[in-house]
């Protein structure tokens, strides 16, 4: 199959796009010209309390470090994703919530959301949560989930938003490392059929967390939970005690917003921090140039809040836009193959935004569960969270699309807030597999290994020279960690941590993390996490976890084990070991591999060499390349003999 095809933009897109070729072109020569102009017609777009009249301030420079935006500017959040609509819209759907019952769903209007919000954020006044206050949330996709973001956002909190399918000790360790007082969780959530025992989750959680002091449980199931006394309180009966309207503070425009962990190549995740002004611009402009958004029409993202993409494109982007943001509980596969398509009927979503990894294991199932739909509704698709491989591009692009779709691949990370590189579907030319083009005002580089900007077509590592009102300013409680990872590999640049191949055209091909770090169906880990994971097991000396391809997950989970002197290795201690990941870390780092190590390739100084590891998970074993520098080469001998007797 040929992968060099091209798709313009259809014609009637060409035609009608809010940003087409012409649009484009004006804003990128705005910005060339007029770099503040540009800005402040990004920021325009939102209401503010204090209009801002400076608007940018950064240094990369790491004597003279600074990034700040609008920085004059008052604003509130939530203000932004609910009040201002209410005169126009108020009656207009929110949010349609879509259960993991395909009987379940319910629409929430503007004005509804108003309501909710506000009670939410006087229960948390309540239970004394105060301005600049962390509160961590960890909820499944219901409505509520939006509510409490919001809440947060109204009263100057910071939220924290932990995924619910994390375990309990990954909660305690985010809680903990933001000095949450409050959780907000729910009795139980549902997915795919299966109850997840959320409360029970907190409450183990909890024994390693002692600063929180008040638990809210929203009522999901209505299982019967234990309720510590004192400490854990059913939301529902606190909500109806307040009032149904609530002050919303005014912000600064660099005060926090929230706080979102992810993974790095070292040590614990990272609370990234985004702040209200630059990043609400930055997410609310974006989803309406990327996803050409429009008033009235449906749009479904399927990330869960738990994500940035969540945070940006369920929640802030779209209701900072007035939209209608689908929010669906559930999984692609269940109850039927046709469950993504038929929600798509039910709403008429016009605009779809999903995973590649969602995309490889629909595909995998054949076009029959697609067919049976209409999908008529549907306008344009998006893809995010890892490099889209040409195949499941096209197959979307034909089969789910059916050729009418441009599809919007969109590079971005936690860090940025929102997009940066992506293609504007009225104005660029797609290709299956590039995420095309930086979006105006984004200033990209190549660089080699010594950081020599890159010129023309080539390869090198993704930096980004210049700031961006979405950027994070800081690493919660750790601004040093924040510097060292970002900017000190290449001075003056933002190092992206991703590589990146540039064509004769000027267009980007995301190639993958070039650090320790896995993307595992577009979910962010870091290998050091698996390997804590693994060595705090009593039977395990040493671990070293890499990256390999995976049909469908982009990428899998390959641990080298190397177990204590007079543990045996077998089937039921794999087993053991692959559960004993899940628990400590969550499903999503289930292992997909354990191989039995009895002794890891180092240097003579100890360092363990990863290259070498990685090789061999791929299977590529011909090709091991340099290794005499290793302390003892027949370790890696032994390493390949093992491998070939797997199955
Ligand atoms: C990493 C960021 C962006 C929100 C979801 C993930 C990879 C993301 C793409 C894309 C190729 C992509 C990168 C990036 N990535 N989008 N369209 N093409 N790679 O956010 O968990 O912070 O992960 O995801 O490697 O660095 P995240």
């Amino acid at each position: 199959m040929s992968h060099d095809q091209s798709f313009p933009p259809p014609a009637a897109w060409a035609r009608d796009a809010l940003v087409d070729r012409r649009r484009y072109e004006d804003l990128v020569a705005l910005e060339a010209r007029d770099p503040d102009a540009f800005w402040r017609e990004v920021a325009g777009r939102l209401d503010w309390e204090t209009p801002f009249t400076k608007v940018k301030d950064v240094s990369f420079d790491l004597t003279d470090f600074r990034i700040r935006w609008f920085e004059d500017g008052r604003l509130n959040a939530s203000v932004n994703c609910i009040d201002r609509h209410l005169a126009a819209r108020g009656d207009q759907t929110a949010i349609i919530w879509e259960g993991d019952d395909p009987a379940a769903s319910r629409r929430i209007t503007y004005r509804e959301l108003h309501r909710q919000v506000c009670r939410m954020a006087n229960v948390l006044k309540r239970r004394g949560v105060r301005r600049g206050d962390r509160v961590t949330i960890y909820l499944p996709m219901i409505p509520e989930a939006a509510y409490a973001m919001l809440a947060c956002a109204r009263i100057g909190a910071i939220h924290s938003v932990v995924f619910a399918g994390f375990s309990p000790d990954s909660l305690a360790g985010r809680i903990n490392d933001c000095d949450s007082r409050l959780v907000i969780t729910a009795d139980e959530g549902v997915r795919g059929g299966k109850r997840v025992p959320l409360k029970a989750n907190v409450d183990e959680a909890l024994e390693h967390a002692p600063g929180v002091e008040t638990v809210l449980v929203v009522t999901r199931t209505g299982v019967a939970t234990s309720l510590k006394a004192g400490r854990d309180f059913v939301y529902e009966a606190e909500a109806a005690e307040v009032a149904d309207d609530c002050p919303a503070e005014a912000m600064g425009a660099e005060d926090p917003l929230f706080i979102l962990y992810t993974s790095g190549s070292t040590g614990r995740p990272k609370g990234v921090l985004h702040t209200t002004g630059g990043y609400l611009a930055w997410a609310a402009w974006t989803h309406e140039a990327v996803f050409d958004y429009r008033p009235g029409q449906v749009y479904w993202c399927t990330a869960d809040v738990g994500w940035v993409t969540g945070h940006s494109y369920i929640v802030y982007g779209p209701l900072a836009n007035g939209a209608t943001t689908l929010m669906f509980e559930g999984v692609p596969n269940y109850p039927s193959l046709s469950r993504c398509w038929q929600v798509i009927d039910k709403h008429q979503v016009e605009i779809f935004y999903t995973a590649p990894t969602a995309i490889r294991a629909l595909m995998r199932e054949g076009e029959a569960p697609v067919a049976r739909t209409s999908r008529r509704s549907l306008r344009l698709l998006g893809s995010v969270g890892e490099p889209i491989n040409p195949e499941a591009w096209l197959w979307y692009h034909r089969v789910v699309g059916e050729h009418r779709c441009p599809i919007v691949d969109t590079w971005w990370q936690t860090e940025t807030g929102g997009i940066l590189i992506s293609p504007l579907p009225g104005a660029t030319t797609l290709k299956p597999g590039s995420a095309t083009r930086p979006l105006p005002g984004v200033k990209l580089a190549l660089v080699d290994a010594d950081g020599r900007p890159l010129e023309g077509a080539g390869e090198g590592n993704l930096c980004l020279t210049d700031s961006w009102p979405g950027q994070m300013r800081t690493v919660w409680n750790d601004h040093e960690r924040f510097l060292q990872t970002y900017f000190s590999t290449y001075p003056g640049k933002y190092f992206t941590g991703d590589g990146c191949r540039r064509d004769a055209d000027g267009d980007y091909w995301i190639t993958g993390r070039v650090d320790d770090v896995l993307n595992v169906s577009g979910h962010r880990l870091g290998t050091a996490e698996v390997e804590s994971a693994l060595v705090a097991h009593p039977k395990v000396a040493e671990a070293a976890v890499v990256g390999f391809p995976h049909e469908v997950k982009g990428q899998g989970i390959y641990c080298y084990v190397t177990l204590k002197a007079g543990e045996q290795p077998g089937p039921a201690l794999e087993k053991a070991l692959v559960d004993w990941v899940r628990r400590e870390i969550g499903p999503i780092a289930t292992p997909d591999v354990i191989q039995w190590a009895p002794g890891l390739p180092k240097t003579r100084s100890g360092k363990i060499m990863r290259r070498i590891l990685r090789k061999i998970a791929e299977g590529d074993t011909a090709n091991l390349g340099d290794t005499s520098t290793l302390a003892d080469p027949g370790v890696v001998d032994d390493l390949v003999a093992r491998k070939r007797l797997e199955p």
